[in-house]
This record gives C-alpha cells, structure tokens and sequence, in this order.
C-alpha cells in the first residue's frame, strides 16, 4: 500500500486526505516508482481550488491525487519499457495530464520520467525541476534572456522567481524583483535582483521607470496575475515585452490589444501544457536544466521541507505566502 493524498471535492487544503492506495502494477510502457521527495508548486493549489484556468480544470479527474513532480526510485516496469530498470534513480516535472505525485508510490509514463545524474540530489531535482524547466521555456522562448537586458520580475522571492532571478542574472541581465514583504528582500538579493521593490512601500512601475531612467525593462515576468498585471505595462519600454505565466493572486482580465499599440508591445502567456506537450522537447529541457543544477546556477540544499501527511501545513504557508523558494513534501 502507498500513503497517497485524495483530494474528493475542490476545496480548502483540508480537502487533502492522506489514504492507503495500492498504486498496482505497471502497464505498458508504464513504470512503477517509489517516491523520495515531491515538489509542491502553486498549481497544485489552484487544482485543488478550483481556480486554474477553466481549460485546465476541465481535464482534471475528480477524485484526484495533486502534484507534478516528484524523484524516486523505480520499483518495476511494465511491458516495451527498456530505458529504465528497477533500482535507477528517476524524476519527473510534468503537467496536468500525469497529475497524482503526492503519494510515496505511483505509476508513470516511462516516456515523460528522466534519469537523475548523480551529483543531483533527490530533493534539489524535485524542488527546482518543475519550475527551472518552465523558466528554461520562458527565458529561452517567450523572450530570449541576453547580456544588458533589464527584467521586471514578481515574486522574485517565489519558487519560480529565485531560479528565475539567478538564471538571468548568469545570462547578464539586471533583474528588478518585486515582494510583498520586507523580510523577503535579502533573499531576493542573494539570489541576484539587483533592485527589490517591496510592493506595500512604493508604487513598483514608478519605482521601475526611476530605476532605468525612465526608459522601462526590456521584459516582465508575472507569476502573479490580476493583482500586477495591468500595472506592470508602464514599466515596459517601447517595444518591450510582456511575458505572463502564473496567476496566484487571481486571473488577468481581458485586455483590448489597442493598450499595446502606443509603444509596441509584446504579449505572451507561457504554459506547461503547451510548451512540454511534445515529449522530445520537455526532454531537452529537463537535460539541460538538469546539467544548469550540475553547473551550480540555482541554490540547492535549502528548500522549504515537510512530511507528505503535513501537505495542508505546506499548501496553507504558500497560500498565505508564508514561503520563500521551493518547497518538497518528504514521504
Ligand atoms: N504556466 C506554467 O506552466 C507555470 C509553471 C510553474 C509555475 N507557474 C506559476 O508561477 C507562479 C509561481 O509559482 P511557484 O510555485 O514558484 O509559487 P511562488 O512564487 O513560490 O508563490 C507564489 C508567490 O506569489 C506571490 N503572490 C502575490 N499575490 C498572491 C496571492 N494573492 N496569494 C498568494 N501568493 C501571492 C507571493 O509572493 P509575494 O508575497 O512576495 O508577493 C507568493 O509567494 C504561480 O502563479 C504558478 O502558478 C506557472
């Protein structure tokens, strides 16, 4: 049997129950993987409320089990699996059609699993996965991050704004975090934002436009939806661009797409979903996220940590935004 969450109604975190499930045998091209340490991202909470975007709420099953990523060892694969054999190290960073890690047992689609090089711990591969592959998607191809660039970006402090802080600051861009709180901005700092504006102090798109002269940033980065969104256009230079990806304060309302005509403006929304969708190039970029761990771009060994039963405690200290960085339930 595997302890594993069931989630039965949307809800609360206290809709999470902790059940024995047996996870079953592996079917085809399936493998069966004993779980070391998961990661707990905000779209687990908006699946569990009910406030994802309606597309994606349509797909998912009720009951169901939350989470998209986890590492752990195989235990036992199923027919036409030939990459992977009991004992190897694998993890997994996925979207919401393999929905289910928070169990210390499950089944998985071998083709959508990875081998953890060593060098790369468990919990730093199921802490920062999920989210440097995203970042990787958004830096790369929504805009492609270079030298001299100037960055708006929100949450810096988040899970998502950390790696993305040092990633683009290895690429030699300027970035500009946004808090809500002041005990959030040292963090920030050691992460690399050279400028952290704390939201209850100062007007962040005025403060941005003081910070570059009044020129504005060649891009923004909002994980955080209807609260900045809107907001954040002022601060974006002429031709500038606009990269939305994450909603945790709620979702961006329309927009009529004469407001990006004054200075030109850009406008992209990233998504797991789409970007990962074909195996081959989620493939790439779990390789290549996995070789910028080895490479020592993000900070490890220092993630947020709770046991797989205390998954309310973790949803409710991110939801109230208690948290800094990642956070990884240990089954
Ligand atoms: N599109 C995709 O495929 C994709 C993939 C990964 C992540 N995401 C999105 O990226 C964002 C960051 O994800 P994460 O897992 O790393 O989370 P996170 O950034 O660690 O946590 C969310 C942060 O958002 C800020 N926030 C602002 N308003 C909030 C509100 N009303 N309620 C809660 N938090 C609020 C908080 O930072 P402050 O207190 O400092 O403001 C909070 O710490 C989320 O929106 C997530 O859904 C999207």
């Amino acid at each position: 049997m595997s302890k594993t969450i069931v989630v039965d109604e949307l809800g609360g975190p206290e809709v999470m129950k902790l059940v024995d499930k047996d996870p079953g045998k592996p079917g085809p091209a399936e493998i069966r993987i004993r779980q070391t340490a998961i990661g707990v991202n905000f779209a687990d909470i908006h699946y569990r409320r009910g406030t994802a975007p309606a597309h994606s709420m349509a797909k998912l099953p009720i009951p169901f089990t939350p989470g998209l990523e986890a590492v752990g060892v195989v235990e036992d694969v199923g027919l036409g699996v030939s990459q992977f054999k009991p004992g190897d190290r694998v993890g997994y960073a996925t979207a919401s059609l393999t929905i289910g890690a928070y169990a210390e047992v499950r089944l998985f689609p071998a083709d959508r699993a990875f081998p953890i090089p060593k060098g790369v711990a468990d919990i730093d591969a199921a802490a920062l996965m999920y989210r440097a592959i995203t970042v990787h998607g958004m830096i790369r191809q929504c805009y492609r991050v270079k030298e001299g660039d100037i960055i708006l970006l929100h949450a810096a402090a988040g899970g998502v704004g950390s790696i993305l802080s040092r990633w683009a600051k290895a690429l030699g861009a300027t970035v500009i975090g946004t808090v809500s709180a002041e005990s959030k901005v040292e963090r920030c700092k050691a992460n690399g934002c050279a400028h952290v504006i704390v939201n209850a102090k100062e007007d962040f798109a005025e403060r941005t436009l003081e910070i570059t002269g009044g020129r504005g940033v060649d891009v923004v980065f909002d994980g955080v939806g209807v609260d900045v969104f809107l907001r954040s256009f002022p601060a974006i230079k002429k031709y500038g661009t606009m990269v939305s990806f994450g909603q945790a304060s709620g979702l961006v309302k329309p927009l009529d797409p004469i407001e990006l005509q004054h200075r030109g403006l850009y406008l992209t929304k990233f998504s797991g979903g789409t970007y990962n969708e074909d195996v081959g190039e989620y493939q790439l970029r779990a390789r290549e996220v996995l070789a910028a761990i080895l490479q020592g771009v993000f900070e490890t060994g220092k993630h947020m940590t709770y046991g797989l039963k205390d998954a309310i405690k973790a949803h409710e200290d991110m939801e109230n935004r208690r948290t800094v960085g990642s956070l990884v339930l240990i089954p």
